[in-house]
């Protein structure tokens, strides 16, 4: 029985139609991340900010899960051992998928932030941040999203599944933001067989046992079915 921890990026939505961030016309082609992805740029422009957020989530509420989010449900609900899904994607189509237990290392679009107390609440479609917090009344709203020089979320839930692991599989991410992109080399040194999925090899494909390429709604499916009949 093994357990697996699959780490996804942009690219598991991306026949969704959701933008992936560094392919040809990905986001940060088209936007610069440090005015939309850092708080500093949140500091100098929060309605800019929630302009790319409100953008996104516009998207992500249009789209629908794909095959390869429907093939790791089924993964997590069939096989035997333990399924850890340890997303960067701030979209909900895994959930959407049937997926439970969903690590967003990243946040989340469905989810709003008080900058100033620091309560959350669900996210409206739309954020306005001039849209007081339901506790302090303030208006310092933003979107519950990790930006850059911010601490990732669930790090310590996730370096204990990735230790217990037998198999790390990254899916569908280009290797170029730490600490996820890191994780392929902390499972080498502990022992963990690792496995990219990917359109193309990625940065780290170096580290990686195994690589398969091509699109996630083929690859995916077909290496969940070979897990579940293994
Ligand atoms: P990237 O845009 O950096 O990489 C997307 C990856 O998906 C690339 O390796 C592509 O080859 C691959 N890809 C594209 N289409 C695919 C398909 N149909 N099937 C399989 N793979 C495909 O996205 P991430 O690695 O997720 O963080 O980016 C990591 C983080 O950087 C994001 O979470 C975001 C971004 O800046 C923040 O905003 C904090």
């Amino acid at each position: 029985m093994t357990d697996i921890l699959i780490l996804t990026g942009a690219g598991i939505s991306a026949e969704s139609g959701l933008g992936t961030f560094r392919d040809k016309d990905g986001l940060w082609t088209r936007y610069d991340l440090n005015e939309v992805a850092t708080p500093e740029g949140f500091s100098r422009n929060p309605a800019l900010v929630h302009d790319f957020y409100n953008a996104r989530r516009a998207n992500c509420l249009a789209a629908a899960p794909n095959p390869a989010h429907d093939a790791l449900a089924r993964l997590q609900s069939r096989h035997a051992g333990r399924v850890t899904l340890v997303t960067q994607n701030v979209d909900d189509l895994h959930e959407r998928g049937g997926a439970r237990d969903v690590l967003h290392m990243h946040g989340a679009l469905s989810g709003a932030l008080c900058h100033d107390c620091g309560a959350r609440w669900p996210a409206p479609a739309v954020m306005d941040p001039l849209s007081p917090c339901p506790d302090c009344h303030r208006p310092t709203t933003r979107p519950d999203i990790v930006w850059f020089g911010e601490m990732p979320y669930h790090m310590e839930a996730i370096q204990d599944a990735l230790l217990r692991a037998d198999l790390f599989v990254a899916i569908g991410t280009s290797g170029n933001v730490y600490p996820a992109a890191g994780f392929v080399s902390e499972a080498r040194a502990a022992g963990i067989a690792t496995l990219e999925l990917n359109l193309e090899p990625s940065d780290t494909v170096g580290q990686f046992d195994t690589v398969r390429t091509g699109p996630a709604s083929q690859i995916v499916p077909d290496w969940v079915e070979e897990v579940l009949t293994s």
